[in-house]
């Protein structure tokens, strides 16, 4: 069985967390470490999300705090979301193990410059590290494989009408992914919205038992209170997972290669992502984009390492 070494760059964050879990049990991925951005939350509190969500899973990997503003300086957090923590709905454990004493991006050099095979950048928050690593390691690109990042829409957005919140975060960092003419993978909303925590899924959860699995139960149902009074989704879409199982196994997803574009300039379009999926515009194809998910084939792996990480925890 091959497996994948990875570095997951993300913001954690409700669905963030389910990555990190996801990465972390899956037999098919090495998480090599974590880099936190902000986005969900002030910089300080998704990496200290990121360190107790690795505490409670018992995932002893490298985590690094990366940068707590986009390119251009901004910084918002989405705590209508994720709340005031960034990760409401359960009490997580102190954590167990310190931060690197580097920087994200250094974090993401270092394990890609010892690392004996290509390793794969996944990022579920704004593209910032990612763009300040393509920037300042350009003689560690060639042993990158891929980007897969969970961001962007074919369609509407959600932090404005036509921008998604880990695009619109950071614009200038998503066009140098862009244009970076590394393999890309986007997971945006049209495939992630199909990743629904439904009650089914909280079914399955609870039949677990686990200390764990309760912890994830309550984080879940905070999700789906905000997800339903701002979005009235009930079922919250768990979207960042979907970038990991997409390495787990791609055919879990469906996707086209095509061009996309990333608005820089539109007044209300900002950080709109630009999906040419009929090759309209003329543009070149640089991105696949995951457009249909194989939901049952998706909650297999995603509640498979829960289950794990119960029983290991
Ligand atoms: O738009 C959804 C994305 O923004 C997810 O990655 C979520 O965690 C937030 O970062
Ligand atoms: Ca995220």
């Amino acid at each position: 069985m091959s497996v994948t070494p990875i570095i997951l760059d993300c913001d954690p964050g409700h669905d963030d967390a389910m990555a990190i879990i996801l990465a972390g049990y899956s037999p098919k991925i090495k998480l090599l470490g974590i880099s936190t951005v902000s986005g969900n939350g002030a910089i300080e509190k998704v990496t200290e999300n990121a360190l107790r969500i690795c505490t409670l899973a018992k995932i002893n990997v490298p985590i690094a705090q990366g940068s707590g503003v986009s390119l251009l300086g901004a910084a918002e957090a989405a705590t209508d979301i994720h709340g005031e923590t960034a990760l409401d709905g359960a009490d997580l454990p102190a954590p167990a193990f310190a931060l690197q004493k580097m920087s994200g991006v250094e974090l993401i050099g270092k394990l890609v410059r010892e690392s004996t095979e290509k390793v794969t950048l996944v990022a579920t928050g704004p593209l910032t590290n990612i763009a300040l690593f393509l920037k300042l390691y350009p003689e560690l690109v060639t042993n990158v494989e891929q980007i897969v990042f969970m961001g962007g829409s074919a369609s509407r957005g959600n932090r404005t009408p036509y921008a998604e919140f880990n695009i619109w975060m950071d614009p200038e960092a998503t066009d140098v992914v862009l244009k970076s003419g590394l393999p890309l993978t986007m997971c945006g909303l049209d495939v992630t919205h199909q990743a629904l925590v439904t009650k089914e899924v909280f079914g399955e959860l609870e039949a677990m038992g686990t200390e764990l699995s309760k912890k994830i139960i309550g984080l879940m149902k905070f999700f789906a209170k905000t997800y339903d009074e701002v979005f009235e989704m009930p079922d919250p879409p768990l979207h960042d997972p979907v970038a990991v199982a997409f390495l787990i196994d791609p055919t879990v997803v469906t996707c086209k290669f095509v061009n996309v574009e990333v608005e820089l300039k539109g007044e209300f379009t900002r950080g709109a992502t630009v999906v040419d999926l009929f090759d309209r515009g003329g543009g070149k194809r640089n991105c696949t984009v995951a457009l249909n998910l194989d939901a049952p084939k998706f909650w297999k792996m995603m509640l498979d390492a829960v289950r794990a990480a119960g029983a290991a925890s």
